[in-house]
């Protein structure tokens, strides 16, 4: 049965409504909860997903969240509840297979040593227990205790573990604790409260989870959203860019050119759930060189890579929008597990790849704030969690033409390259179309700023750099026949450039300090590309250069040439950034293929000692 294409209206993603304003900050409870979402067009069934949402309203629970609109100086308190219970109260299990042999937050049983309660962990087979869940604001300059740290999980109210029950890990303890001293609060079960407090610059950041061995089937689920900080120093003056985006209470009818887009690709079964592997398979699997590990320690429900064939933007798959002849701003997020988009507008969506732009596009913005310049552009690279702020210009175009914003990024792992240079496109009658843009008759005056003509903010400079820290990418394989990819690691690179790989529970090995900057080299020595983010920073990619042999080193594309948290580590080669961090405290480092994140390519950092 296929799913009919551009029948479903896209979704704007309104403005998270606030719990309270007052002192200076705004305060937000969020709730994450279990509940249907028409995400399939309307003929076919309803979706059980996850999503964040504000308990006073269940109208504003939906996956992707609503966005959370900050402003630059302002502080954002919330309460970040996990609500996965039933009506009745009692736990909802995972959506998905969870595989209890990764390195995972592993919830223990017999919580608070009182008999009612089920034990959870050590059943044999995936874990179906209650699920614990964490937020990461991403691409947050945030202390320590409201980051999300991987182990700083918690569990549905009635099941919460207490901090300091004796078999949870120190660092679970030490996070939960710091954040409910720092609020002053009585440490509250079910939920966590994070301070943002917006000190850097406007950008497109956005939110998900990011439990320890979870976040994959987490986020897979619905737990992902927008938050866009605006204002201050290094953003534009209002009406400059086109706009408004959604607010919280806008009446029906107001039209937005300022949409932010949560790309992902999806899987669905007939009764219209998702499908997410339960058992491991290769697919997409690259041959991988690294270390060997027994083909026995080989996870068997965790995939190095989950693709999907369905396109999902905004929650609803392959949406349609009506657009006026006039400029755009679309912020756009890749949050699939693991497929890397390069996105392109068309007029013909099955034209043979590489297909020919209909329009070009301007990039103004990467991860964590406006490039230097805008950048016009026919296709836009973007790996999971990285963000695009770009400018598409519709003006002028005849009422009913129709346009297809296409995918040409392949359907398997990412090695680099391009169409027709290596890559395979992903199928254009499937993965290989994302949205429709239907132009209407003009009715509003578009007074924003030409994009060739745009002056944007210049970078902050972030002075020389005063060390490095070579970070390894490898592979780690079974021993089994044929061998397989078993998982991906970080690491260090040794003095003899060989990598040594790491483990989440290794010690600490990158200790930056406080306000220098630092060099960090990503040798990537696995045959496939890896988007890296590093937490509490926004970067600067400096080059790359050839693994072996050395050699001249590549400039950033011109879409790198801002502020970023996430970069592409393309295979063979050593991507290099420049970071500042000035907090200190205990954060991390990892892949943002959320396979390889929860397959442990993550590392604990620890900025300032
Ligand atoms: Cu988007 Cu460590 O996460
Ligand atoms: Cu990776």
């Amino acid at each position: 049965r296929t799913i009919p294409k551009y029948v479903t209206r896209l979704a704007a993603l309104p403005a998270m409504p606030m719990w309270s304003s007052y002192g200076g900050v705004d305060y937000y409870v969020i709730g994450v909860r279990q509940f249907s979402q028409q995400v399939l067009p309307p003929t076919l069934p309803k979706t059980v997903v996850w999503g964040y949402g504000s308990p006073r309203n269940p109208a504003t629970f939906h996956s992707p969240a609503f966005t959370i609109e900050a402003r630059v100086g302002r502080p954002v308190q919330v309460m970040w509840a996990n609500q996965l219970v039933d009506a009745s109260g009692r736990f909802l299990p995972h959506l998905f297979a969870v595989d209890p042999t990764l390195h995972w937050a592993n919830p223990p049983g017999g919580l608070r040593g009182r008999d009612s309660r089920p034990t959870f962990a050590s059943t044999p087979g995936p874990y179906s227990g209650p699920v614990p869940v964490v937020t990461h604001v991403h691409g947050a300059h945030a202390t320590e205790e409201s980051d999300g740290y991987p182990e700083a999980w918690y569990l549905p109210p009635a099941w919460d573990i207490p901090v300091g029950y004796a078999r949870v890990g120190s660092s679970h303890d030490r996070h939960r604790a710091m954040a409910a001293d720092r609020f002053g609060a009585e440490w509250s079960p079910g939920a966590a409260v994070y301070r943002y407090a917006n000190d850097q610059s406007a950008g497109t950041l956005w939110f998900h989870d990011h439990t320890l061995g979870l976040s994959r089937v987490n986020v897979h689920a619905g737990l992902a959203g927008f938050y866009l900080l605006r204002g201050g120093a290094r953003d534009l003056p209002p009406g400059v860019l086109p706009g408004p985006a959604p607010a919280a209470d806008d009446r029906p009818g107001t039209r937005y050119h300022e949409l932010s887009l949560v790309v992902q690709d999806r899987s669905f079964n007939r009764d219209g759930s998702i499908f997410f592997p339960d058992s491991r398979s290769f697919a997409g699997d690259v041959p991988p060189t690294g270390p060997f590990i027994p083909a026995s320690d080989v996870p068997p429900i965790w995939n190095p890579d989950t693709f999907g064939n369905t396109m999902v933007v905004n929650g609803r798959t392959w949406p349609v929008l009506s657009v006026e002849p006039r400029r755009y701003r679309f912020r756009l997020l890749n949050a699939c597990n693991a497929r890397t988009l390069l996105l392109k507008v068309v007029a013909n969506p099955l034209a043979p790849r590489p297909a020919p732009a209909a329009l070009s596009c301007w990039q103004i913005g990467a991860d964590g704030g406006f490039l230097p310049r805008p950048v016009q552009t026919d296709q836009l690279l973007c790996a999971p969690a990285e963000r695009v702020d770009v400018i598409v210009d519709f003006t002028s175009l005849p009422a009913g033409t129709e346009l297809f914003l296409i995918n040409e990024g392949p359907d398997v792992a990412f090695t680099g390259g391009s169409p027709g240079n290596g890559l395979t496109p992903a199928d254009p009658a499937t993965t290989g179309q994302v949205m429709k843009f239907v132009v209407t008759r003009q009715s509003t005056r578009d007074t924003s700023v030409p994009p060739a003509q745009l002056f944007l903010p210049p970078l902050p400079p972030l002075g020389p750099s005063r060390r490095t820290w070579r970070i390894s990418l490898t592979a780690r394989q079974s021993t089994a026949k044929p061998a397989v990819a078993v998982s991906y690691l970080l690491g260090t690179v040794a003095a003899d450039g060989t990598a040594k790989p790491l483990t989440w529970a290794d010690d600490v090995t990158e200790r930056p300090a406080l306000r220098t900057t630092e060099t960090w080299e990503l040798a990537n020595f696995t045959g496939e590309t890896h988007p890296i983010h590093l937490h509490q920073v926004q970067f600067r990619v400096t080059d790359r250069r050839p693994l072996t042999g050395g050699g001249p080193g590549r400039a950033p594309e011109a879409g790198e040439t801002g502020v970023k948290d996430t970069v592409i580590a393309y295979p063979n080669e050593i991507t290099r950034i420049d970071a500042q961090f000035d907090i200190p405290g205990r954060y991390v480092m990892h892949c943002h293929n959320l396979d390889h994140e929860d397959g442990e390519m993550m590392r604990p950092i620890q900025p300032g000692g």
